[in-house]
């Protein structure tokens, strides 16, 4: 939401897209330039190409796609419905999402793609294992999708932002710490995509967490 108030304001002509329609309708009523609102699922694999091509084509065409969807449910006991949907929507949905945009845009030859990934695909979490591994697969994609373009030289861009704790609906759980207001995270996100840089923690003190994530010896890990 406030990442699209931002590119409103920076002159963007912006599409919102996602399921609940009212409360993109609500938000569009926020936004200082022109933009549109389309209803898409995207762990309905079937409908994700019509409904993004009929968005583009309100849109005219468009330059930036930035893949924020993703659902994250707490599941200690393992309910396999949950693992389920949180595969569906956040492997399945946004790597079909991703493809689609991936080659729009080299037929395009430029364009730009931001996916939303998070801290957690730097290990596995004991209370939303999907959540996780969903994250690693995108991260783990967007850098092999990133890389063929680089070695195609091509002039597309692939943006993988890994946020820490974001206070929306997504920050679930006991221990929450470094937890950042939305307006913080989204301005910190939009500099990151002007800069049209490969990845980015958000907020950027995250890197020191991720330094301490990635090195950490597991029987440490287990631990926490
Ligand atoms: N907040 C955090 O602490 C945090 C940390 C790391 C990463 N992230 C990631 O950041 C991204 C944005 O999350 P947020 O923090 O802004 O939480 P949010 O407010 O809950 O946003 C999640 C968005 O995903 C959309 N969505 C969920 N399922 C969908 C589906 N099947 N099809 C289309 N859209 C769907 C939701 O809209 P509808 O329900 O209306 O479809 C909602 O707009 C997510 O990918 C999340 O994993 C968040």
């Amino acid at each position: 939401m406030e990442l699209a108030k931002i590119l409103s304001k920076e002159n963007y002509i912006v599409g919102l897209a996602a399921r609940r329609v009212n409360l993109l309708k609500k938000l569009q009523q926020e936004l200082p330039n022109l933009s549109f609102v389309k209803y898409i699922d995207i762990s309905k694999l079937d409908e994700i190409e019509k409904n993004i091509n009929e968005l583009i084509i309100e849109l005219e065409g468009i330059d930036l796609l930035i893949i924020s969807s993703g659902i994250g449910h707490l599941n200690e006991e393992l309910d396999w419905q949950k693992e389920k949907e949180t595969i569906d929507v956040n492997v399945l949905g946004f790597t079909k999402t991703l493809n689609i945009a991936v080659k729009y845009f080299l037929k395009k030859g430029k364009g730009h793609i931001v996916g939303i990934s998070s801290i957690g695909a730097l290990r596995g979490d004991p209370v939303a294992p999907a959540y996780d591994a969903s994250k690693a697969f995108i991260s783990n994609y967007m850098e092999g999708i990133r890389s063929k373009i680089k070695k195609a030289k091509l002039q597309i861009y692939i943006t993988d932002i890994k946020p820490g704790f974001v206070d929306t609906d997504m920050a679930k759980g006991e221990g929450l710490f470094w937890v950042m207001p939305p307006t913080i995270a989204a301005r910190q996100i939009f500099s990151v995509i002007k800069k049209k840089r490969d990845k980015a923690y958000i907020t950027k003190r995250w890197a020191i967490i991720a330094i301490f994530l990635k090195y950490m010896p597991d029987w440490m890990f287990y631990k926490l």
